[in-house]
């Protein structure tokens, strides 16, 4: 067998050995988004209203200026990845160069409905990120998940024991729940039409409920989720919270709607999990169904970005939750050993898509 480097080219040995490089240190971006969110970077520029120099940014910022020189290096990166562009300013002070946002970091901005800071926040905290570094020691003993041989507790149970953990992460989920819900409701508002009454299942804090109750206030809307997440939430006209666990009890609804939740579980939780569905809905005749938001490996995989959000996923569900990402394949065997009779995929929420299961 030929020996690495003897039947490439210089040029393909060098490539090669650029491109190995390129992935150990790919880490650097979003730590170097992480600093940028920390630091406020994106609302500082945004508030700025116009672009703003090295110098106007150095002096927004709540830094040691002794070490002023790195934020043009942490910057650098950060457009290379085009989270910021520079453009040209006219000013006195002679920079004619100055930051501004670009459709990514406008996804950063505190204020914006669409914010995926609180996320970002989250997966890279080092209590998700220490499980990473544990995946082979995972594989080779005889816990669960790689979260519970680095913590000692499975996911939930340390997100209910662990102080600040539940808040991160719930906040988080509101951050997604508000994208998803302004996307959903804009786009795909069908999907709710003549439902009488709805369960958003693990629906945490009630983000994507509430969006949905203000939307139909008509509807009835119910939260459940596990006591310590809704504990204190207080219902408001047609939305209400329920402390519960999916295993024992839904309650009944017309819909019962899933998000990002069937991925967080096994083949054979996530059968127990849909029976209970199926056991509070009425018949599909009557309007009953199950609302899925979820990853579909292999559709929308066109766009490698999303394939590898898809992938990426995958691994980190493996990691925290003994979870997976499936194919529709997989899916449509779990809705069949549950008892369901038909589903309907709408593949077009970006990295993942919707399915109406029917009974
Ligand atoms: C990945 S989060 C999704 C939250 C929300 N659906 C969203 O997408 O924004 C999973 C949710 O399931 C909840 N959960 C976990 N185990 C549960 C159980 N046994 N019964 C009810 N909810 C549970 C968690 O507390 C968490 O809020």
């Amino acid at each position: 067998m030929a020996l690495p480097g003897e039947e490439e080219s210089t040029h393909e040995l060098l490539m090669a050995h650029a491109q190995v490089w390129n992935h150990i240190f790919k880490f650097m971006l979003p730590m170097s988004l992480k600093c940028a969110i920390e630091l406020n970077i994106p609302d500082i520029i945004k508030n700025h209203g116009k672009p703003m120099t090295l110098s106007e940014l150095i002096s927004a910022l709540p830094i040691n200026k002794a070490k002023s020189h790195c934020i043009h290096r942490i910057m650098r990166v950060l457009v290379h990845s085009k989270f910021f562009i520079k453009v040209d300013t006219k000013n006195e002070n002679k920079q004619n160069e100055g930051y501004w946002l670009t459709p990514s970091s406008k996804l950063l901005l505190k204020d914006s409905p669409l914010c995926v800071s609180p996320f970002l926040l989250l997966i890279l905290d080092p209590i998700l990120m220490k499980p990473c570094n544990s995946i082979s020691e995972w594989l080779a003993d005889d816990r669960v998940t790689a979260f519970e041989t680095t913590h000692g507790l499975m996911f939930w149970e340390q997100a209910k024991t662990v102080s600040g953990m539940n808040e991160l992460f719930n906040e988080a989920m509101a951050g997604d729940a508000r994208f998803v819900s302004c996307v959903m409701l804009k786009e795909f508002e069908r999907l709710f039409e003549g439902v009488d009454s709805l369960v958003d299942v693990g629906g945490g804090t009630g983000t994507m409920a509430k969006a949905i109750s203000d939307a139909f206030p008509e509807m009835k809307c119910t939260v459940l989720d596990l006591p310590h997440v809704v504990s204190g939430l207080e219902g408001v006209r047609n939305l209400n919270y329920v402390g519960g666990d999916m295993f024992t009890e839904i309650p009944t609804a017309d819909v019962v709607l899933l998000k990002w939740i069937l991925h967080d579980w096994n083949d054979k939780d996530c059968i127990k999990i849909l029976q209970k569905c199926k056991y509070a809905i009425p018949g599909k005749e009557r309007g009953g169904k199950v609302i899925i938001i979820d990853i579909i490996l292999g559709y929308n995989e066109e766009n490698d970005i999303v394939k590898e959000d898809q992938l990426f996923f995958d691994i980190a569900m493996m990691v925290y939750l003994n979870g997976k990402e499936r194919n529709e394949k997989e899916w449509k065997k779990l809705f069949l050993d549950a008892g369901f009779s038909s589903y309907n995929i709408t593949p077009t929420l970006g990295v993942r898509s919707i399915i109406e299961v029917y009974p």
